[in-house]
Protein backbone atom coordinates (compact mmCIF):
# COMPACT_ATOMS: atom_id res chain seq x y z
CA UNK A 1 0.00 0.00 0.00
CA UNK A 2 1.35 3.21 -0.74
CA UNK A 3 2.86 5.49 2.08
CA UNK A 4 0.45 8.74 2.70
CA UNK A 5 2.26 11.60 4.54
CA UNK A 6 0.40 13.90 6.69
CA UNK A 7 1.60 17.55 6.44
CA UNK A 8 -0.67 20.54 7.34
CA UNK A 9 -1.48 23.50 4.75
CA UNK A 10 -2.97 26.86 6.39
CA UNK A 11 -4.26 24.91 9.33
CA UNK A 12 -5.92 22.16 7.30
CA UNK A 13 -4.35 18.79 7.91
CA UNK A 14 -3.73 17.38 4.43
CA UNK A 15 -2.62 14.08 3.41
CA UNK A 16 -0.09 13.47 -0.02
CA UNK A 17 0.91 10.37 -1.34
CA UNK A 18 4.37 9.72 -1.68
CA UNK A 19 6.08 11.73 -4.09
CA UNK A 20 3.96 14.52 -4.49
CA UNK A 21 4.59 17.97 -4.18
CA UNK A 22 2.97 20.09 -1.36
CA UNK A 23 1.10 21.76 -4.73
CA UNK A 24 0.08 18.47 -6.15
CA UNK A 25 -1.03 17.16 -3.05
CA UNK A 26 -3.07 20.42 -2.35
CA UNK A 27 -5.32 20.43 -5.53
CA UNK A 28 -6.07 17.07 -5.35
CA UNK A 29 -7.66 18.25 -1.68
CA UNK A 30 -9.25 21.28 -3.37
CA UNK A 31 -7.20 23.28 -0.94
CA UNK A 32 -6.15 26.67 -3.20
CA UNK A 33 -2.40 27.55 -3.61
CA UNK A 34 -1.88 30.35 -6.80
CA UNK A 35 -0.10 29.02 -9.86
CA UNK A 36 0.39 29.62 -13.69
CA UNK A 37 3.57 27.42 -14.69
CA UNK A 38 2.33 23.97 -12.95
CA UNK A 39 -0.06 21.58 -14.72
CA UNK A 40 -1.14 18.38 -13.19
CA UNK A 41 0.29 16.48 -16.76
CA UNK A 42 2.75 19.03 -18.04
CA UNK A 43 4.61 19.48 -14.86
CA UNK A 44 6.34 22.05 -12.73
CA UNK A 45 9.12 24.16 -13.87
CA UNK A 46 9.48 26.42 -11.24
CA UNK A 47 9.15 29.67 -13.38
CA UNK A 48 6.42 31.71 -12.56
CA UNK A 49 7.13 32.18 -8.84
CA UNK A 50 3.58 32.09 -7.90
CA UNK A 51 2.76 29.27 -5.22
CA UNK A 52 5.60 30.67 -3.29
CA UNK A 53 4.41 29.28 0.50
CA UNK A 54 6.17 29.97 3.77
CA UNK A 55 7.70 26.72 5.22
CA UNK A 56 8.26 26.32 9.12
CA UNK A 57 11.17 26.10 10.43
CA UNK A 58 12.76 27.53 6.69
CA UNK A 59 14.51 31.03 6.91
CA UNK A 60 13.21 31.67 3.29
CA UNK A 61 10.06 31.10 1.35
CA UNK A 62 9.57 28.35 -1.03
CA UNK A 63 7.80 27.38 -4.29
CA UNK A 64 4.97 24.76 -3.81
CA UNK A 65 4.91 23.19 -6.87
CA UNK A 66 8.44 21.58 -6.32
CA UNK A 67 8.43 21.43 -2.72
CA UNK A 68 8.35 17.56 -1.77
CA UNK A 69 5.41 17.26 0.99
CA UNK A 70 7.29 15.37 3.72
CA UNK A 71 5.75 14.36 6.94
CA UNK A 72 4.74 17.04 9.84
CA UNK A 73 5.66 19.83 7.64
CA UNK A 74 3.79 23.15 7.93
CA UNK A 75 2.86 25.25 5.19
CA UNK A 76 1.48 28.67 5.06
CA UNK A 77 0.29 29.82 1.39
CA UNK A 78 -2.51 32.47 3.21
CA UNK A 79 0.16 34.21 5.67
CA UNK A 80 1.23 37.75 5.49
CA UNK A 81 4.62 37.31 4.45
CA UNK A 82 3.38 34.43 1.90
CA UNK A 83 0.61 36.70 0.33
CA UNK A 84 3.70 39.43 0.23
CA UNK A 85 5.90 37.19 -2.01
CA UNK A 86 2.92 36.08 -4.43
CA UNK A 87 1.75 39.99 -4.61
CA UNK A 88 5.68 40.37 -5.92
CA UNK A 89 5.65 37.68 -8.28
CA UNK A 90 2.26 38.96 -9.59
CA UNK A 91 3.39 42.50 -10.16
CA UNK A 92 6.81 41.12 -12.42
CA UNK A 93 3.89 39.49 -14.33
CA UNK A 94 1.80 42.11 -14.77
CA UNK A 95 4.82 44.62 -15.69
CA UNK A 96 4.42 44.53 -19.33
CA UNK A 97 0.64 43.05 -19.40
CA UNK A 98 -1.83 45.15 -21.12
CA UNK A 99 -4.40 44.95 -18.53
CA UNK A 100 -7.09 44.66 -21.72
CA UNK A 101 -9.52 42.25 -19.69
CA UNK A 102 -12.67 44.15 -20.60
CA UNK A 103 -11.98 43.46 -24.26
CA UNK A 104 -9.98 40.04 -23.40
CA UNK A 105 -12.11 36.91 -24.39
CA UNK A 106 -10.28 35.21 -21.46
CA UNK A 107 -11.83 37.48 -18.71
CA UNK A 108 -13.84 35.23 -16.49
CA UNK A 109 -11.79 32.42 -16.07
CA UNK A 110 -8.30 33.90 -16.11
CA UNK A 111 -5.30 33.15 -13.89
CA UNK A 112 -3.84 36.71 -14.04
CA UNK A 113 -7.49 38.04 -13.23
CA UNK A 114 -8.04 36.08 -10.77
CA UNK A 115 -5.15 36.57 -8.75
CA UNK A 116 -4.88 40.02 -8.97
CA UNK A 117 -8.47 40.20 -7.35
CA UNK A 118 -7.22 38.01 -4.39
CA UNK A 119 -3.47 39.25 -3.46
CA UNK A 120 -2.91 41.94 -5.74
CA UNK A 121 -5.32 45.52 -5.77
CA UNK A 122 -2.62 47.96 -5.80
CA UNK A 123 -2.37 50.51 -8.00
CA UNK A 124 0.56 50.34 -11.21
CA UNK A 125 4.44 51.61 -9.82
CA UNK A 126 5.10 51.70 -13.71
CA UNK A 127 5.99 55.27 -15.00
CA UNK A 128 7.45 53.56 -18.09
CA UNK A 129 5.24 52.57 -21.42
CA UNK A 130 4.76 49.03 -21.33
CA UNK A 131 6.33 46.83 -23.85
CA UNK A 132 4.23 45.96 -27.01
CA UNK A 133 3.73 42.33 -28.90
CA UNK A 134 1.87 41.33 -31.59
CA UNK A 135 -1.74 40.86 -31.02
CA UNK A 136 -4.37 39.06 -32.27
CA UNK A 137 -1.87 36.59 -34.46
CA UNK A 138 -3.87 33.86 -35.94
CA UNK A 139 -1.11 31.17 -35.44
CA UNK A 140 -3.42 27.85 -36.65
CA UNK A 141 -6.84 27.10 -37.32
CA UNK A 142 -8.31 27.44 -33.92
CA UNK A 143 -5.99 29.12 -31.93
CA UNK A 144 -5.14 32.96 -32.01
CA UNK A 145 -1.93 34.01 -30.52
CA UNK A 146 -1.82 37.95 -28.13
CA UNK A 147 2.17 38.25 -27.57
CA UNK A 148 1.38 41.08 -24.88
CA UNK A 149 -0.76 39.22 -22.64
CA UNK A 150 2.03 36.07 -22.12
CA UNK A 151 3.35 35.35 -19.12
CA UNK A 152 6.17 32.89 -20.08
CA UNK A 153 4.96 30.48 -17.99
CA UNK A 154 6.11 27.38 -21.07
CA UNK A 155 2.82 25.33 -20.43
CA UNK A 156 1.90 26.09 -24.30
CA UNK A 157 5.62 24.79 -25.29
CA UNK A 158 5.49 21.98 -22.94
CA UNK A 159 2.42 20.70 -24.91
CA UNK A 160 3.22 21.04 -28.16
CA UNK A 161 7.20 18.85 -27.22
CA UNK A 162 5.45 16.57 -24.72
CA UNK A 163 1.79 15.46 -25.77
CA UNK A 164 1.32 16.54 -29.13
CA UNK A 165 5.29 16.14 -30.03
CA UNK A 166 4.80 18.60 -33.03
CA UNK A 167 7.13 21.07 -31.79
CA UNK A 168 5.42 24.44 -33.54
CA UNK A 169 5.88 26.99 -30.52
CA UNK A 170 9.12 28.26 -29.05
CA UNK A 171 10.19 31.01 -26.58
CA UNK A 172 12.16 33.08 -28.59
CA UNK A 173 14.55 36.18 -27.52
CA UNK A 174 15.75 37.01 -24.15
CA UNK A 175 15.45 39.22 -21.13
CA UNK A 176 12.39 42.33 -21.78
CA UNK A 177 11.96 40.68 -25.21
CA UNK A 178 11.32 37.47 -24.92
CA UNK A 179 8.09 36.19 -26.46
CA UNK A 180 6.38 33.32 -27.38
CA UNK A 181 5.87 32.57 -31.48
CA UNK A 182 6.04 29.99 -33.68
CA UNK A 183 8.75 28.07 -35.01
CA UNK A 184 9.32 29.88 -38.42
CA UNK A 185 7.14 28.08 -41.27
CA UNK A 186 5.15 26.07 -39.23
CA UNK A 187 1.60 26.68 -38.13
CA UNK A 188 -0.14 25.47 -35.24
CA UNK A 189 -2.31 22.70 -36.58
CA UNK A 190 -1.91 19.54 -34.67
CA UNK A 191 -5.07 17.60 -34.29
CA UNK A 192 -4.90 18.66 -30.40
CA UNK A 193 -3.82 22.69 -31.08
CA UNK A 194 -7.29 23.28 -29.41
CA UNK A 195 -6.01 22.45 -25.86
CA UNK A 196 -3.83 25.31 -26.08
CA UNK A 197 -6.14 27.71 -25.18
CA UNK A 198 -7.31 25.27 -22.46
CA UNK A 199 -3.29 25.70 -20.85
CA UNK A 200 -2.43 28.83 -21.34
CA UNK A 201 -3.43 30.39 -17.71
CA UNK A 202 -4.05 33.53 -19.38
CA UNK A 203 -5.70 35.26 -22.68
CA UNK A 204 -2.54 34.84 -25.04
CA UNK A 205 -3.72 31.94 -26.74
CA UNK A 206 -7.19 31.88 -27.18
CA UNK A 207 -9.84 29.34 -29.13
CA UNK A 208 -10.23 31.23 -32.50
CA UNK A 209 -14.19 29.38 -32.67
CA UNK A 210 -15.02 30.54 -29.28
CA UNK A 211 -13.83 34.10 -28.58
CA UNK A 212 -16.21 36.89 -28.21
CA UNK A 213 -19.56 34.50 -28.92
CA UNK A 214 -20.39 34.55 -25.59
CA UNK A 215 -19.15 35.22 -22.13
CA UNK A 216 -18.09 32.65 -19.67
CA UNK A 217 -20.08 33.57 -16.91
CA UNK A 218 -23.59 33.32 -18.96
CA UNK A 219 -22.24 29.48 -19.69
CA UNK A 220 -23.71 26.27 -18.34
CA UNK A 221 -21.63 23.40 -17.33
CA UNK A 222 -22.50 20.01 -17.87
CA UNK A 223 -20.44 16.55 -17.31
CA UNK A 224 -20.35 14.71 -20.49
CA UNK A 225 -18.56 12.38 -23.19
CA UNK A 226 -17.46 13.23 -26.08
CA UNK A 227 -19.73 10.96 -29.06
CA UNK A 228 -16.70 11.70 -31.62
CA UNK A 229 -15.17 8.27 -31.49
CA UNK A 230 -14.89 5.28 -29.39
CA UNK A 231 -12.45 6.98 -26.49
CA UNK A 232 -15.23 8.28 -24.70
CA UNK A 233 -13.59 11.18 -23.44
CA UNK A 234 -14.74 12.96 -20.85
CA UNK A 235 -15.82 16.54 -21.20
CA UNK A 236 -17.77 19.61 -20.13
CA UNK A 237 -20.46 20.79 -22.37
CA UNK A 238 -20.71 24.28 -22.08
CA UNK A 239 -23.93 26.06 -23.15
CA UNK A 240 -25.77 29.18 -24.12
CA UNK A 241 -28.93 29.14 -23.01
CA UNK A 242 -29.11 32.44 -20.88
CA UNK A 243 -28.71 35.11 -23.19
CA UNK A 244 -30.14 33.15 -26.51
CA UNK A 245 -29.31 36.05 -28.87
CA UNK A 246 -25.40 35.24 -28.03
CA UNK A 247 -23.40 33.15 -29.76
CA UNK A 248 -24.88 33.37 -32.68
CA UNK A 249 -28.34 31.98 -31.15
CA UNK A 250 -26.39 28.45 -31.14
CA UNK A 251 -27.46 26.00 -27.72
CA UNK A 252 -23.47 24.92 -27.72
CA UNK A 253 -21.29 27.36 -26.97
CA UNK A 254 -18.01 25.18 -26.71
CA UNK A 255 -16.76 21.21 -25.44
CA UNK A 256 -14.12 21.54 -22.79
CA UNK A 257 -11.91 18.28 -21.50
CA UNK A 258 -12.33 16.78 -18.16
CA UNK A 259 -9.99 15.42 -16.65
CA UNK A 260 -10.14 11.51 -16.02
CA UNK A 261 -6.63 9.98 -15.85
CA UNK A 262 -7.68 6.45 -17.06
CA UNK A 263 -9.19 7.81 -20.43
CA UNK A 264 -8.29 10.91 -21.43
CA UNK A 265 -6.02 12.62 -19.06
CA UNK A 266 -6.62 16.17 -19.33
CA UNK A 267 -6.84 16.38 -23.18
CA UNK A 268 -9.33 15.57 -25.69
CA UNK A 269 -8.50 15.73 -29.81
CA UNK A 270 -9.91 19.20 -32.08
CA UNK A 271 -12.22 16.51 -33.94
CA UNK A 272 -14.34 15.72 -31.03
CA UNK A 273 -13.39 19.69 -29.71
CA UNK A 274 -15.21 21.20 -32.53
CA UNK A 275 -17.42 18.32 -34.65
CA UNK A 276 -20.21 19.49 -33.06
CA UNK A 277 -20.54 23.50 -33.58
CA UNK A 278 -23.55 22.68 -35.70
CA UNK A 279 -25.38 20.49 -32.81
CA UNK A 280 -28.53 22.48 -33.34
CA UNK A 281 -28.37 22.57 -37.36
CA UNK A 282 -30.78 20.03 -39.34
CA UNK A 283 -32.74 19.38 -36.49
CA UNK A 284 -36.25 17.53 -36.02
CA UNK A 285 -38.49 18.81 -33.87
CA UNK A 286 -41.94 17.39 -35.14
CA UNK A 287 -43.55 13.76 -35.85
CA UNK A 288 -44.53 13.48 -39.09
CA UNK A 289 -46.32 11.35 -41.60
CA UNK A 290 -44.85 11.87 -44.98
CA UNK A 291 -46.58 9.17 -47.15
CA UNK A 292 -49.19 11.41 -49.90
CA UNK A 293 -50.12 13.75 -47.70
CA UNK A 294 -47.77 15.22 -45.55
CA UNK A 295 -49.26 15.53 -41.59
CA UNK A 296 -47.69 16.15 -38.06
CA UNK A 297 -48.68 13.50 -35.99
CA UNK A 298 -48.68 13.30 -31.89
CA UNK A 299 -46.60 10.25 -30.84
CA UNK A 300 -49.08 8.07 -29.96
CA UNK A 301 -51.30 8.09 -32.97
CA UNK A 302 -48.04 7.75 -35.35
CA UNK A 303 -46.64 4.72 -33.38
CA UNK A 304 -50.11 3.01 -33.70
CA UNK A 305 -49.83 3.62 -37.35
CA UNK A 306 -46.27 2.17 -38.04
CA UNK A 307 -47.50 -0.74 -35.87
CA UNK A 308 -50.45 -1.56 -37.95
CA UNK A 309 -48.36 -1.05 -41.16
CA UNK A 310 -45.89 -3.68 -39.77
CA UNK A 311 -48.81 -5.71 -38.75
CA UNK A 312 -50.13 -5.28 -42.54
CA UNK A 313 -46.57 -5.93 -44.06
CA UNK A 314 -45.44 -8.52 -42.27
CA UNK A 315 -49.19 -10.36 -42.96
CA UNK A 316 -48.98 -9.78 -46.85
CA UNK A 317 -45.06 -10.64 -47.14
CA UNK A 318 -42.39 -12.07 -45.84
CA UNK A 319 -41.27 -10.43 -42.30
CA UNK A 320 -37.66 -11.16 -42.68
CA UNK A 321 -37.57 -8.51 -45.61
CA UNK A 322 -37.74 -5.67 -42.95
CA UNK A 323 -34.26 -4.19 -42.49
CA UNK A 324 -33.61 -2.02 -39.35
CA UNK A 325 -30.02 0.24 -39.92
CA UNK A 326 -28.92 1.18 -36.69
CA UNK A 327 -26.16 3.80 -35.01
CA UNK A 328 -23.33 3.33 -33.27
CA UNK A 329 -24.31 7.02 -31.20
CA UNK A 330 -26.88 5.19 -29.65
CA UNK A 331 -26.68 5.37 -25.91
CA UNK A 332 -26.59 1.85 -23.95
CA UNK A 333 -30.60 2.46 -23.01
CA UNK A 334 -31.06 3.28 -26.79
CA UNK A 335 -29.93 -0.60 -27.10
CA UNK A 336 -31.32 -2.19 -24.64
CA UNK A 337 -35.05 -0.76 -26.07
CA UNK A 338 -33.56 -1.44 -29.55
CA UNK A 339 -33.27 -4.92 -29.20
CA UNK A 340 -36.31 -5.65 -27.70
CA UNK A 341 -38.21 -3.97 -29.82
CA UNK A 342 -36.51 -5.31 -33.23
CA UNK A 343 -35.31 -8.62 -31.91
CA UNK A 344 -37.29 -9.83 -29.23
CA UNK A 345 -40.81 -8.51 -30.58
CA UNK A 346 -40.29 -7.90 -33.78
CA UNK A 347 -38.09 -11.06 -34.59
CA UNK A 348 -36.37 -9.33 -37.73
CA UNK A 349 -32.95 -10.87 -38.48
CA UNK A 350 -31.37 -8.22 -41.02
CA UNK A 351 -29.51 -5.63 -39.03
CA UNK A 352 -26.56 -3.04 -40.27
CA UNK A 353 -24.71 -1.61 -38.14
CA UNK A 354 -21.58 -1.21 -40.36
CA UNK A 355 -20.46 2.97 -39.84
CA UNK A 356 -21.12 4.84 -42.63
CA UNK A 357 -17.75 5.29 -44.66
CA UNK A 358 -17.23 8.91 -43.40
CA UNK A 359 -17.33 7.33 -39.67
CA UNK A 360 -14.30 5.92 -39.79
CA UNK A 361 -11.31 8.10 -39.91
CA UNK A 362 -7.97 8.38 -38.32
CA UNK A 363 -6.72 7.16 -35.15
CA UNK A 364 -3.73 7.86 -33.07
CA UNK A 365 -1.70 6.76 -29.90
CA UNK A 366 -3.12 9.55 -28.48
CA UNK A 367 -6.48 9.48 -28.55
CA UNK A 368 -8.40 9.60 -31.49
CA UNK A 369 -9.61 6.15 -32.55
CA UNK A 370 -10.61 5.21 -36.24
CA UNK A 371 -14.47 4.51 -35.96
CA UNK A 372 -16.01 7.86 -35.14
CA UNK A 373 -19.00 7.01 -33.21
CA UNK A 374 -18.94 6.37 -29.50
CA UNK A 375 -20.94 3.38 -28.54
CA UNK A 376 -20.69 0.43 -30.93
CA UNK A 377 -19.42 -1.35 -27.61
CA UNK A 378 -22.62 -1.05 -26.25
CA UNK A 379 -24.31 -3.00 -29.13
CA UNK A 380 -21.79 -5.41 -29.42
CA UNK A 381 -22.11 -6.20 -25.28
CA UNK A 382 -25.97 -7.11 -26.20
CA UNK A 383 -24.80 -8.82 -29.36
CA UNK A 384 -25.03 -6.63 -32.66
CA UNK A 385 -22.20 -7.22 -34.96
CA UNK A 386 -21.66 -10.25 -33.08
CA UNK A 387 -24.06 -12.85 -32.36
CA UNK A 388 -26.71 -10.51 -34.40
CA UNK A 389 -25.15 -10.17 -37.57
CA UNK A 390 -24.37 -6.74 -39.42
CA UNK A 391 -24.67 -6.71 -42.86
CA UNK A 392 -22.89 -4.41 -45.24
CA UNK A 393 -24.06 -1.40 -46.90
CA UNK A 394 -23.77 -3.12 -50.24
CA UNK A 395 -25.07 -5.82 -49.09
CA UNK A 396 -28.13 -4.26 -48.24
CA UNK A 397 -28.31 -2.18 -51.07
CA UNK A 398 -28.20 -5.36 -53.01
CA UNK A 399 -31.07 -7.20 -51.16
CA UNK A 400 -33.43 -4.08 -51.69
CA UNK A 401 -32.23 -4.09 -55.52
CA UNK A 402 -33.34 -8.01 -55.93
CA UNK A 403 -36.58 -7.43 -53.42
CA UNK A 404 -35.82 -8.86 -50.60
CA UNK A 405 -35.67 -6.42 -48.17
CA UNK A 406 -39.02 -4.62 -48.96
CA UNK A 407 -39.32 -2.65 -45.67
CA UNK A 408 -36.54 -0.19 -43.54
CA UNK A 409 -35.94 1.41 -40.69
CA UNK A 410 -33.32 3.78 -40.08
CA UNK A 411 -32.05 4.95 -37.25
CA UNK A 412 -29.56 8.17 -37.00
CA UNK A 413 -28.26 7.24 -40.17
CA UNK A 414 -27.79 8.43 -43.70
CA UNK A 415 -28.32 5.56 -46.44
CA UNK A 416 -28.81 8.25 -49.26
CA UNK A 417 -25.68 9.98 -48.16
CA UNK A 418 -23.85 6.32 -48.46
CA UNK A 419 -25.64 5.29 -51.93
CA UNK A 420 -25.66 8.27 -53.36
CA UNK A 421 -28.16 8.94 -56.36
CA UNK A 422 -28.46 5.29 -56.68
CA UNK A 423 -29.92 5.17 -53.28
CA UNK A 424 -32.98 7.35 -53.85
CA UNK A 425 -34.08 5.08 -56.17
CA UNK A 426 -33.34 2.01 -53.57
CA UNK A 427 -35.06 3.65 -51.09
CA UNK A 428 -38.04 4.83 -53.58
CA UNK A 429 -38.73 1.34 -54.37
CA UNK A 430 -39.57 0.22 -50.09
CA UNK A 431 -42.86 -0.39 -49.11
CA UNK A 432 -42.29 1.51 -45.59
CA UNK A 433 -39.73 3.78 -44.59
CA UNK A 434 -39.16 5.18 -41.29
CA UNK A 435 -36.29 7.41 -40.24
CA UNK A 436 -35.52 7.66 -36.62
CA UNK A 437 -32.87 10.31 -35.74
CA UNK A 438 -32.39 14.29 -34.00
CA UNK A 439 -30.96 15.16 -37.71
CA UNK A 440 -33.24 15.17 -41.17
CA UNK A 441 -30.11 14.39 -43.15
CA UNK A 442 -30.87 13.42 -46.83
CA UNK A 443 -33.13 10.18 -45.78
CA UNK A 444 -35.30 12.08 -43.67
CA UNK A 445 -37.42 13.84 -46.51
CA UNK A 446 -37.61 10.42 -48.26
CA UNK A 447 -39.38 8.52 -45.27
CA UNK A 448 -43.01 7.83 -44.89
CA UNK A 449 -42.56 8.61 -41.17
CA UNK A 450 -40.44 10.75 -39.74
CA UNK A 451 -39.83 10.47 -35.65
CA UNK A 452 -37.21 13.03 -33.87
CA UNK A 453 -35.49 11.73 -31.59
CA UNK A 454 -33.15 13.39 -28.67
CA UNK A 455 -29.14 14.30 -29.33
CA UNK A 456 -26.62 13.28 -26.80
CA UNK A 457 -26.86 16.32 -25.37
CA UNK A 458 -30.45 16.33 -24.82
CA UNK A 459 -30.79 13.05 -22.68
CA UNK A 460 -28.96 11.17 -19.93
CA UNK A 461 -27.40 8.29 -20.67
CA UNK A 462 -24.29 5.46 -21.02
CA UNK A 463 -21.58 4.64 -23.62
CA UNK A 464 -19.58 2.30 -23.49
CA UNK A 465 -16.12 2.65 -24.75
CA UNK A 466 -13.95 0.66 -26.90
CA UNK A 467 -12.24 -0.80 -23.62
CA UNK A 468 -15.35 -1.65 -22.04
CA UNK A 469 -15.63 1.06 -19.96
CA UNK A 470 -19.16 2.41 -19.20
CA UNK A 471 -19.45 5.81 -18.55
CA UNK A 472 -22.82 8.27 -17.74
CA UNK A 473 -23.67 11.58 -19.49
CA UNK A 474 -25.74 14.26 -18.05
CA UNK A 475 -28.35 16.43 -19.87
CA UNK A 476 -27.36 19.46 -20.33
CA UNK A 477 -30.58 21.06 -23.18
CA UNK A 478 -33.82 20.74 -23.43
CA UNK A 479 -34.93 18.75 -26.36
CA UNK A 480 -36.05 20.46 -29.64
CA UNK A 481 -39.75 20.32 -30.20
CA UNK A 482 -41.65 16.77 -29.62
CA UNK A 483 -38.06 15.12 -30.09
CA UNK A 484 -37.69 12.18 -27.84
CA UNK A 485 -34.83 9.88 -26.39
CA UNK A 486 -34.41 6.59 -29.18
CA UNK A 487 -34.85 3.84 -25.90
CA UNK A 488 -38.43 5.86 -25.51
CA UNK A 489 -39.40 5.94 -29.09
CA UNK A 490 -38.70 2.28 -29.33
CA UNK A 491 -40.46 1.69 -25.99
CA UNK A 492 -43.90 2.96 -27.58
CA UNK A 493 -43.43 1.40 -30.13
CA UNK A 494 -42.79 -2.01 -28.61
CA UNK A 495 -46.05 -1.29 -26.52
CA UNK A 496 -48.29 0.18 -29.60
CA UNK A 497 -47.03 -3.17 -31.74
CA UNK A 498 -47.79 -5.37 -28.34
CA UNK A 499 -50.83 -3.97 -28.72
CA UNK A 500 -50.88 -1.44 -25.83
CA UNK A 501 -50.82 2.17 -25.55
CA UNK A 502 -48.46 4.91 -27.44
CA UNK A 503 -45.68 6.47 -27.31
S1 LIG B 1 1.14 31.70 -24.37
FE1 LIG B 1 0.07 31.17 -22.49
S2 LIG B 1 0.69 29.06 -22.10
FE2 LIG B 1 2.16 29.91 -23.55
S3 LIG B 1 3.82 30.68 -22.29
FE3 LIG B 1 2.41 32.38 -22.66
S4 LIG B 1 1.04 32.39 -20.91
FE4 LIG B 1 2.07 30.41 -20.93
S1 LIG C 1 -10.52 11.23 -29.08
FE1 LIG C 1 -12.60 10.69 -29.68
S2 LIG C 1 -13.81 10.81 -27.81
FE2 LIG C 1 -11.86 11.93 -27.44
S3 LIG C 1 -12.29 14.08 -27.98
FE3 LIG C 1 -11.52 13.09 -29.82
S4 LIG C 1 -13.35 12.42 -30.92
FE4 LIG C 1 -13.95 12.82 -28.81
S1 LIG D 1 3.42 27.12 -10.13
FE1 LIG D 1 5.13 27.02 -8.84
S2 LIG D 1 6.55 28.30 -9.73
FE2 LIG D 1 4.88 28.33 -11.12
Amino acid sequence: MAKTIKFTLDGRPLEAREGETVLEAAERAGARIPHYCWHRVLGNPGNCRMCIVEVEGTPKPQVACRLPAREGLVARSASAAARRAQASALELHLVDHPLDCPVCDQSGECGLQDYYMDIGRYPSAMREDKAHAAKRVPIGPHIMLDQERCILCTRCTRFVSQVSKSHELGIFGRGHSEAVGLVPGRSLDNPYSGNLADVCPVGALTDRDFRFQVRVWYLDETASICPGCSRGCAIFAHTSTQRPWHNQGRRLARLKPRYNPEVNGAWICDEGRYGFAEFDSDRLGRVMRLQGTAAERRWDSVSDEIAVAWHQVVRNKRPDGLAVVASGSLSNEDWKAFKSLFVDALKLKRFLFTPEPDQVGTEDELLRRRDKVPNLAGGMALGFGAQIESMTWDALAGEIEAGKVWGLYVVDRDPLKVWGEKGRELLERLDFLVYQGPRKGLTGDLAHFRLPATAWLEEDGHFTDFQGRIQGYRRALAPLGAAKPDWAIFAGLEAAWQGGGGL
